[in-house]
């Protein structure tokens, strides 16, 4: 059974052949492969992309979709969420779920053993988005091997799930600029280098904006508030305000595309002037949440 819980799961030809089925995906040339197959959606927080390109993309494969608000199982009046997932893999070939916990949560859904379960982001990871940042960065520059990527922002999820994917590639210089306090959790880290020094990848993080390197083939960044976050700290805008990509960032890196996973909040993490701007491949990117997602479901379920 293949589930797609942690990229630190994936074996490096999986996420290659996924990145290539995406792109593939994209280029309008799938064909509908999963007719006669349930998938479910169980979105615990809130999604616009990651829970449409997964409906779309299973209808588009030829799928039908069982959709699972937040209230709706008897998950809510506490039954466990291992007997949910072996009920639900009676009766559906794959489950595509968000929570808001930890990764732990997902592996009791997936405790039953025949119903692949699809992480749709949890607390630590944003496997399927990395999928679409990947996919993205490899049809604007014909390779990921060598690309020189700048993220500036939190350490959530969607960089958690960055570092763990691109680390894998050759020559990849991956520089996180991540505000004091809020970076990449350690045990990201580790992996995120482990698989650098595996690859001839570097991965490096640090909590300010100076002495930038210049050249960056893509600067990236997130939401301030990650979906089902919170700041304890009051003054966090305080911390996180040198932190915003402007297009004064483009004087060392003319070249760069932009991208963000959105959902974006101009003024905030990014100007609008990128944002919008020529160099952003955010749009882009968030359509690319769909040829991902129907090459994870063609995946799990091939
Ligand atoms: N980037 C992303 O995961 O978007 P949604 O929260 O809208 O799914």
């Amino acid at each position: 059974m293949k589930n797609l819980i942690s990229l630190s799961d994936l074996p490096d030809d999986n996420l290659h052949a996924l990145v290539s089925d995406a792109l593939h995906h994209a280029a309008g040339a799938g064909e509908p492969s999963l007719h006669g197959r349930i998938v479910g959606t169980y979105f615990r927080a809130t999604s616009t992309r990651t829970r449409t390109a997964f409906t779309a993309g299973a209808l588009r494969l030829g799928a039908q979709v069982i959709a699972f608000g937040p209230e709706d199982m008897q998950l809510v009046t506490g039954e466990s969420t291992r007997d949910t997932g072996r009920v639900l893999s009676g009766m559906i070939d794959a489950l595509v779920a968000r929570t808001t916990g930890s990764t732990e949560e997902l592996l009791d859904f997936a405790a039953q053993g025949r119903m692949p379960v699809i992480n749709a982001m949890s607390a630590g990871e944003h496997p399927t988005q990395a999928l679409a940042d990947l996919t993205t960065l490899h049809e604007r520059f014909g390779q990921l091997e060598d690309l020189s990527v700048l993220y500036v922002g939190e350490g959530n999820s969607t960089a958690a799930a960055l570092a763990l994917a691109l680390s894998r590639y050759r020559g990849v210089h991956l520089q996180f600029r991540t505000p004091p306090g809020y970076g990449l959790p350690a045990e990201y880290s580790r992996q995120a280098n482990a698989n650098a020094t595996r690859s001839g990848a570097t991965v490096i993080e640090r909590h300010d904006m100076a002495d930038l390197p210049k050249d960056f083939d893509a600067i990236y960044t997130t939401r301030w508030q990650t979906t089902g976050t919170s700041k304890p700290d009051p003054n966090w805008r305080t911390v996180f305000a040198p932190f915003q990509v402007s297009s004064a960032l483009w004087e060392g890196s003319p070249k760069a595309v932009f991208l963000h996973d959105l959902p974006a909040h101009r003024g905030e993490e990014v100007s609008a002037e990128v944002l919008d701007g020529p160099a952003s491949l955010a749009f882009r990117q968030a359509e690319h949440k769909m040829h991902s997602a129907m090459a994870v479901l063609r995946w799990c379920l091939g």
